[in-house]
């Protein structure tokens, strides 16, 4: 399995749907999965139950999904949902983690108006973003390889050819 992690707004998503169509693989989105199971949105779940409760139910569907070890599948997370430090040992031992990095402008030109991300709601969008970012900035250097978001489509030629590798080493490694 491949994961992506990085920050909100990066592109996660995006490149997770490259990689399915280009390439064949399964998609597995986290937030959509959070939302299928709790039938509600990301949004609507931070507002009636709280970010402490959206972190739990994150943690639990991603061990489920990480744990069963599917192949030729990606893994789309959430910004935060490498904040769990047992989430992160999971997905280094479990899955090919790729960093998508994203200049901090590209994130702020794509997130300005929207309204779907709880935790930039409220006060001034570019402060919020730069005090998370701030805080998050080192949460992703655990991954096995980073890419960046400028071409996707080169990100996720650099993917596979990393996988491929990855799976090569494993192998020797079993
Ligand atoms: C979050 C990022 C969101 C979503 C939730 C919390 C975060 O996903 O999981 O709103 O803590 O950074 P994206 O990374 O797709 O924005």
């Amino acid at each position: 399995m491949i994961s992506l992690i990085g920050f909100t707004g990066a592109g996660k998503s995006s490149l997770g749907r490259v990689l399915a169509m280009r390439y064949g693989f399964l998609l597995w989105d986290l937030d959509h999965m959070i939302e299928r199971k709790e039938n509600m949105s990301i949004a609507e779940i931070f507002a009636e139950k709280g970010e402490s409760y959206f972190r739990e139910v994150e943690g639990n569907i991603l061990k489920n999904i990480v744990s069963q070890g599917f192949s030729n599948s990606v893994l789309v997370t959430g910004g935060g949902a490498v904040l769990r430090e047992q989430s992160r040992a999971l997905l280094i031992s479990r899955s090919f983690v790729i960093h998508l990095h994203a200049d901090f402008k590209v994130i702020v030109q794509r997130l300005l108006h929207d309204k779907s991300r709880p935790l930039l709601q409220g006060g001034d969008m570019e402060s919020t973003l730069a005090q998370l970012h701030a805080k998050r900035e080192h949460a992703y250097e655990f991954a096995h390889l980073t890419v960046d978001s400028r071409d996707l489509e080169e990100a996720a030629a650099k993917i596979v050819g990393g996988w491929y590798e990855f799976n090569r080493r494993s192998q020797i490694l079993i």
